[in-house]
């Protein structure tokens, strides 16, 4: 059996009014400080307030939450037992509101103990509100929970289904502002999920769907979404675009770009959407050396998208191209060289990256899973942006 979890969607303008359709009396809003400061906080507390719903907010969550401030954050929500928990932000607020909420039912779990097979019936006591803040990492429609445990400088991938959102608001007044880099770095993260969730080995045709979808937005819009913030069109459609990435990854499973920047972001404290997006186009070229399959399904998106016609292996390459014109567009690395990272202290560090992207269950589930000798070809030459030819 198989099934496809996914929230409530409000979108567009004034979706944000969706809160006083909600029935319940006590919300507790998990966030950072940077959101409180832009008033966004603010946003959403006029909208509990028109409904008297009381509310606490915790905004002490940091862009790579750590188990210690889950820990709090879940002491904080056990004393307040709301009946509402809302991540409010980035990727870090929402994945940090899906571990709070299972540890308002089970306060003495060590967040790093959240595992898909357990059940934990949160919703006997709460519901969880997803309100993104940026648009591509699509927590909004996942379960996944991706914490840090700062003492090994390791990403924990954790969570169960029951942790998708009952809600999701995308409403475009929280994007709009989202300065360049950030619309680049998580827009390349939608990207790398369309196209990964696309392509996944634990695929079917219902997520294929909404990959298919949110890759062909992402291409047109998120060009447009960082050059000038205030096109509104090209933020909603890159709010559509992340959530539909994150439908199709989160319920098949994203891949190899991903457990490669996992890897070299935790390393070396470099955002999420950036390292899965420099990673892409060489885990691309490596799947289609070695699979057909692939090829054939990133052959697919190309013509969706009307970047190619002609032979799957043309269209798969002519795909990677365009994967990289993109990049460029948007002022992201082509090459880990270009991220900064200093090549002597990159080579001494590629023993523990090719080990910490093995511990992803994402490099098993591409249709050519790599060894340790090549996923290290794969790190070298992606620091040198030389194109990979085995
Ligand atoms: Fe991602």
């Amino acid at each position: 059996m198989w099934t496809f979890s996914c929230p409530i969607i409000a979108y567009g303008d004034y979706a944000l009014e969706y809160i006083a359709q909600i029935q319940g009396k006590k919300a507790f809003i998990v966030t950072d400080k940077n959101i409180v400061s832009l008033g966004l906080l603010k946003l959403v507390t006029d909208q509990l307030d028109a409904v008297n719903i009381k509310w606490q907010v915790f905004d002490e969550i940091e862009p790579e939450p750590s188990l210690a401030t889950i820990k709090k954050g879940g002491v904080a929500v056990g004393l307040y037992q709301p009946d509402w928990v809302i991540g409010l932000g980035g990727g870090s607020c929402m994945d940090a509101a899906k571990a709070i909420i299972i540890l308002l039912v089970q306060p003495d779990l060590d967040p790093d103990a959240i595992i898909a097979s357990d059940t934990y019936n949160f919703r006997e006591k709460a519901k969880l509100m997803a309100i993104p803040t940026t648009s591509g990492t699509g927590s909004e429609a996942t379960w996944a929970i991706v914490l840090t445990d700062a003492d090994n400088q390791r990403k924990i991938g954790l969570g169960t289904t029951e942790c998708t959102p009952d809600v999701a608001i995308l409403d475009p007044v929280m994007v709009e502002g989202m300065p360049p880099q950030i619309t680049a770095d998580t827009g390349m993260d939608a990207v790398c999920q369309a196209i990964e969730g696309y392509v996944s080995t634990w695929g079917t045709s219902i997520t294929e769907g909404p990959g298919l979808v949110a890759a062909k937005q992402a291409f047109q819009y998120l060009p447009k979404a960082y050059k000038d913030g205030k096109d509104l069109e090209a933020r909603k459609e890159m709010q559509n675009a992340a959530i539909l990435a994150g439908l199709s990854f989160g319920n098949s499973m994203a891949g190899l770009g991903h457990s490669m920047g996992h890897a070299l972001g935790a390393m070396y404290h470099i955002p999420h959407g950036r390292t899965v997006g420099l990673f892409l186009p060489y885990t691309m070229e490596y799947l289609i050396n070695g699979s057909e399959e692939t090829t054939a399904k990133y052959a697919e998106i190309a013509c969706f998208c009307g970047v190619a016609s002609g032979s799957n292996l043309e269209c798969a390459k002519a795909l990677v191209a365009k994967v990289r014109s993109l990049l460029k567009e948007i002022n992201q690395p082509l090459s880990v060289e270009d991220c900064g990272i200093d090549k002597t202290q990159y080579e001494a560090s590629i023993p523990d990256l090719i080990d910490r992207a093995l511990n992803e269950v994402m490099t098993m589930t591409v249709s050519r899973v790599p060894g340790v000798e090549d996923l290290g070809k794969i790190f070298r030459y992606a620091y040198e942006g030389k194109h990979i030819n085995f």
